[in-house]
Parts: C-alpha cells; sequence; structure tokens
C-alpha cells in the first residue's frame, strides 16, 4: 500500500525518537517517500544528519533556513504529504495540537495540513493517563486525528505501563491499514443525523434528551476519512466537524431536521440517522417567558415527523438507509421491527444496559442488524473505532446492493 505514498513524519522530544529512524527505514523499504519535520527538543534525541540519511531528505526544523534564508513552507509540505504522522508525539506537542497553538513548524504544518493526520503518543504513564493529556487525545480523535495507541511496559522513567510509543512494525501496520481504507468512499455522498433535537417550549426552555452528538459525528469523521462528501445535519452539540468533506447543517427541531434531510438527500448513496429526535415537541411555542403559578401545569405535546421513517418511504433503489436503536429491553425485538418500519437496510442498537455504551460515553457496544438477516455483535469500543466498523459493513451493503 505504502508504494509511492508521501508521507511527512515528524518527530518530537522523546526517547521513543530511536524508534522513528527505523521507522523511517520501513516506510523507505515500502517503497513511501519520506521528509522529515524535527521540533529543536528532538534533536537532542537522535541527530538530524542520522533521520537526513535514512530518509534521504533534509530535516526540516525551522520555519527558514538560517543559513541561507530558505523559507520552509508548512502550507506546501501539508499538501504535498500523503499522511502526516507524529511520532513520537509528547504530551506538549499533542496539547499544542489540541490547543491550535503554532509556535513551531511542526504545529504550524498541522494546522495547515489537508491529508489524514496520525499521532503515536509517547510519554510516561503519569503523563499519559493525566485529564489534559487523555482530553488532548480526545479532542483530536473528534476531529479526525488517528491515534496509535501507546503500547504497555517498561518505560524510560523505570515505571511500567501504558505509555511507550507503539513499535514500528504495528505503526506501519496501521499506516497501512489507513492508506488501504483511504478512498474506499471517494465520490459517495452521505447524509447523517447528529445530535439531540429542541423542542421549545417558551423562548428560554425546551425539551432534549442527552445525546452529545460523538456517535454521529465520529461516523462523519470516518465517512469523510474514506473520500465521501458528508452532510452533517446536526442538533445543538458542542462538537466541531475536522474534516474538510464534512458539510454541517445546523437545526435545533426535529421539524428542521426533516426539512434539512430532505431537501439534502438527492444523490445521497448513504444516509445514517443517528440523532436522538425528540418523539413529541409542544403544540404551541408560548412568544414569553411562562410564569411560575401556584396550579399544576398542562404541556400539549405532538408527535414529530419520523424523519427515518419519512426517508425509508422515498428512498431510491440503491440507496442504503441505516438508523439506530436504543433500547432497554427486549432488545433484538424491537430492533428488528424498527429495521422493518423504516425500511432501514441496517441498525445500529445499542442497550442501555452495557456500562459506558450510549448516551454521553465515548464508547459503545453495538449489535449491527440487517435487513438480510445479519446479526453482528461488538465489543465495547470507542465510539471512533465503533463509526469504522459500522462504516466497513456500509461499504459491504454497498457492494450487495450492486451485485
Ligand atoms: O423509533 P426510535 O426513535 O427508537 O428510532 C430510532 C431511529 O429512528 C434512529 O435512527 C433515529 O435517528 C431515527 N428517528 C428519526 N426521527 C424521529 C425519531 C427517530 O429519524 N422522529
Amino acid at each position: 500500500m505504502l508504494k509511492g505514498k508521501r508521507i511527512l513524519l515528524a518527530v518530537t522530544g522523546s526517547i521513543a525518537a530511536y524508534k522513528s529512524a527505523m521507522l523511517i527505514r520501513l516506510f523507505i523499504k515500502e517503497g513511501a517517500e519520506v521528509r522529515v519535520i524535527m521540533t529543536e527538543m528532538a534533536k537532542n534525541f537522535i541527530t538530524p544528519l542520522t533521520m537526513a540519511t535514512l530518509s534521504k531528505n533534509p530535516i526540516l526544523v525551522d520555519f527558514y533556513n538560517p543559513e541561507n534564508g530558505d523559507w520552509n513552507s508548512h502550507v506546501s509540505l501539508g499538501l504535498w504529504a500523503d499522511l502526516y504522522l507524529i511520532a513520537p508525539a509528547s504530551a506538549n506537542t499533542l496539547s499544542k495540537m489540541a490547543g491550535g497553538i503554532a509556535d513551531n513548524l511542526l504545529l504550524t504544518t498541522y494546522l495547515s495540513a489537508k491529508c489524514p493526520v496520525a499521532v503515536a503518543p509517547a510519554m510516561d504513564l503519569d503523563m499519559y493517563r493525566h485529564p489534559a493529556t487523555q482530553a488532548s487525545l480526545s479532542l483530536l480523535r473528534e476531529r479526525g486525528v488517528h491515534v496509535i495507541e501507546p503500547a504497555s511496559g517498561e518505560l524510560a522513567s523505570g515505571l511500567d505501563g501504558k505509555g511507550r510509543m507503539e513499535e514500528p512494525e504495528e505503526i506501519l501496520h496501521q499506516v497501512d491499514e489507513l492508506f488501504e481504507r483511504k478512498a474506499t468512499l471517494a465520490g459517495r455522498k452521505v447524509i447523517i443525523t447528529a445530535g439531540p433535537t429542541r423542542e421549545p417550549i417558551d423562548p428560554v426552555r425546551f425539551i432534549s434528551n442527552y445525546s452529545s452528538g460523538k456517535m454521529g459525528y465520529s461516523l462523519a469523521e470516518s465517512f469523510a476519512g474514506r473520500g465521501a462528501d458528508v452532510v452533517l445535519v446536526s442538533g445543538p452539540v458542542s462538537l466541531n466537524p475536522g474534516n474538510p468533506r464534512i458539510r454541517r447543517i445546523n437545526v435545533e427541531t426535529a421539524v428542521q431536521m426533516k426539512d434539512a434531510v430532505i431537501s439534502n438527500v438527492d444523490n445521497a448513496d448513504i444516509a445514517v440517522l443517528c440523532a436522538a429526535v425528540a418523539d413529541y415537541a409542544p403544540e404551541t411555542v408560548a412568544s414569553s417567558k411562562i410564569k411560575r403559578k401556584q396550579s399544576d401545569m398542562t404541556l400539549n405535546l405532538v408527535p414529530n415527523p419520523d424523519i427515518a421513517a419519512e426517508l425509508g418511504k422515498i428512498k431510491k433503489k440503491g440507496m442504503i438507509t441505516v438508523g439506530f436503536a436504543l433500547e432497554t429491553d427486549n432488545e433484538l425485538e424491537n430492533a428488528r421491527q424498527k429495521l422493518k418500519r423504516k425500511n432501514l437496510d441496517a441498525i445500529v442498537l445499542n442497550s442501555l444496559k452495557d456500562e459506558g455504551a450510549g448516551f454521553a460515553h465515548d464508547t459503545n457496544r453495538v449489535t449491527i442488524i440487517s435487513s438480510c438477516g445479519d446479526v453482528v455483535e461488538g465489543v465495547l469500543k470507542r465510539k471512533e473505532e465503533v463509526a469504522s466498523d459500522i462504516v466497513d459493513y456500509v461499504e459491504k451493503l454497498l457492494l450487495c446492493s450492486r451485485d
């Protein structure tokens, strides 16, 4: 997979920098072209001469060459690369990437990179598990950065735990997989609904639910990462899509969500209805804030449109539609009924009984049930990995629908 690929490898100050020398050799052996960026600190761990000799290219550290003033353009580096890999990625660099700080060439190149970005963290176990580092990694993942999880074992500090940069062979394997997956959905149009809806009661109150949008946004990143053009119809959430292939349409209510879906569904190959749409909305919205009274109050609710079911009625031949079902009892049977009623090709079931699954968690455990009778049970994984499994399954359905 790596033949002819252009890999931009950035190295930060970590004892694991010696492994990146081995990584360059592996990439070159596989036929890739490699250019290397180093931070100032990285030069204390491995010499630029070693990295330049192995990569067969001069090493880039500064914004310009102090000897002749040649400008190292971060924009053209970001455009040149098919993959930007930061390995080892220190806690410092990960936090700066998450915060959008741009005080060295590695970081400006990250901010202007148009290609997929991967990081291989390397640090002491306490630094790795610190909430600040974990928050940076979560944010980067949400923005579509592929994280090559560190391995567990003996660390340079003498401690034993998670934080060791993955071995070069495993990094090579994951990079290979990234390229393999890259453009399998190029030219496909995907529409995704995500997050909760808000149904206003009066100017300051609404009915909503705990949906964080994480699953829908992870799906959007996963589809876009494979080259699809994604329309993400999103209820109010605190997430931002990272991939430029994702066009977000912000909505609040179920009716607005339905209108946005219907007016953007033309030519869509795939629709994934992941939003937690409120089933009911107040019949009328008070024009001014409802005042407290001593007596009881009744709010009359009317049913919202079922976007998935409406799409099921109008969907064109060959279009794949996938829904979600969050069930608390009789899960499989209820999910199967929804699959049928909404004319879906597959439904992703999550059960509230599973610890760590469902609303607001970073992890999920799902079972995919298809209209052709498949039941694929998953294990508890990060939502990004679950998204990738779902996209794998959708690709399989696309192939079947073509046959
Ligand atoms: O019927 P239920 O709400 O459990 O169905 C869940 C599935 O239907 C999800 O895919 C959800 O996004 C979709 N749905 C919808 N519009 C609604 C309610 C649910 O698209 N009004």
